[in-house]
């Protein structure tokens, strides 16, 4: 959840998705000249623009972390949907390892949770997290500024983006939460296909088939998550022991529970679930399709997936697959500024 600017973000996005954004750009526009006049003034569009530019400088900046080692994009690669496919657990500075796996970063201005447990509300907020985490950037906030306030190119860019060059870690958090709401994926072949624009194989409408009847439940389309806290129904990790939503709820009911992840652009954000402990699509598909291995946790809608032919899986991974969005994975607006 985020400020004003990008509840209107939301409304891009939906209206973008129904393939009407020209005509929502001229509504917009036209509404927002209308109201504030703004066309005089230096346009918020203007300044947005410049701050999510600061952010997207701050997310590929190693000079966040303790040992200036360790960026935000260190964790989270673009081509991978800004997730980490080398390990299972992150690894922060100084080879720390962390206790969950690096989740895919995309649309999330349309998130009203974040972290796997639901732990912040607020994407602005988020950032604080790993930027002081012990096992993940490990800084300090103090020493966060005196490096930002020290450096050539940070005064001008804060300047362009909050109209003032004092560097402080309220616009430091807002700035990357700008850069980290505008990853926006929709263009997936899924996305064609549903507007009208593009085919799916025959396997891959089975798979879509037996998604909605299975799957969708909990992954719902168009994000392929319906923002609850679920139980898959996996055996609990003994050397992790993570709990879960419990540790924020302090709810009973939420033990074992984790958020429903989105589903798209799933084929490169391998390894997958909240401790990263299945490799390929296979894997999962195994462990859903095989109700003798799922933990009395699991949720009924898991166990009323029954188990799973080998055709079905396959047919379902083969949908899976078309939820690739190669212009978020290769837009050079997400990538690292400095190249
Ligand atoms: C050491 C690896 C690492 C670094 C560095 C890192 N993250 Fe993350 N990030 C993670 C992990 C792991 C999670 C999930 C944590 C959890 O669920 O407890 C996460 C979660 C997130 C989320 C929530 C995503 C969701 O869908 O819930 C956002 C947003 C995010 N990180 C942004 C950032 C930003 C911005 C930075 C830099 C300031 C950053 N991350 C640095 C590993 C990292
Ligand atoms: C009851 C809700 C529910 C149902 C039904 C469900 N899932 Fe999930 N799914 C989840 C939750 C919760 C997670 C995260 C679990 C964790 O990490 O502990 C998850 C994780 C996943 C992941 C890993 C994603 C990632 O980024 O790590 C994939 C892939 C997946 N599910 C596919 C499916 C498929 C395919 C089906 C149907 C056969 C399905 N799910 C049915 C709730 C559900």
């Amino acid at each position: 959840m985020r400020g004003l600017p990008w509840t209107l973000q939301g409304v891009w996005v939906d209206l973008f998705m129904h393939g009407r954004i020209i005509v929502a750009a001229t509504i917009l526009m036209m509404i927002a000249v209308l109201i504030t006049g703004m066309q005089s003034v230096e346009t918020p569009a203007e300044s947005d623009d410049a701050r999510v530019e600061l952010g997207r400088h701050l997310f590929y900046d190693p000079l966040l972390s303790l040992d200036s080692t360790t960026s935000c994009a260190s964790c989270h690669q673009q081509f991978s949907a800004f997730a980490h496919i080398d390990h299972a657990l992150s690894h922060g500075v100084n080879g720390r390892i962390g206790k969950r796996n690096v989740p895919a970063l995309q649309n999330l201005a349309d998130q009203p949770t974040f972290m796997w447990d639901g732990a912040i509300e607020n994407l602005d907020m988020q950032a604080l997290s790993p930027l002081t985490g012990h096992d993940e950037m490990g800084e300090t906030l103090p020493h966060i500024l005196t490096k930002l306030k020290s450096s050539r190119a940070y005064p001008s860019m804060f300047f362009a983006a909050f109209g003032d060059s004092v560097i402080s870690i309220p616009h430091v958090l807002e700035a990357l939460g700008s850069f980290c709401a505008t990853l926006v994926s929709v263009s997936s072949r899924y996305d064609r296909y549903m507007a009208g624009r593009d085919t799916l194989a025959m396997n891959e409408k089975r798979g879509l088939e037996v998604f909605r009847g299975k799957c969708a439940s909990c992954h719902a389309e168009p994000l392929f998550t319906n923002n609850t806290f679920r139980s898959n129904g996996l055996p609990v990790d003994s050397a992790l022991r993570d709990t879960g939503r419990i540790r924020i709820t302090f709810d009973e009911a939420d033990r074992y529970r984790f958020k429903v992840p989105s589903l798209r652009n799933v084929a490169v954000t391998h390894p997958y679930m909240h401790d990263g402990r299945f490799k390929r699509l296979r894997d999962v598909l195994g462990h859903y399709g095989t109700p003798s291995g799922h933990a009395d946790h699991a949720d009924p809608l898991v166990k009323t997936i029954g188990v799973l032919r080998d055709d079905q899986k396959k047919d379902i991974i083969a949908f899976l697959l078309t939820l690739t969005d190669d212009d978020f994975l290769r837009n050079p607006k997400f990538g690292d500024p400095r190249r």
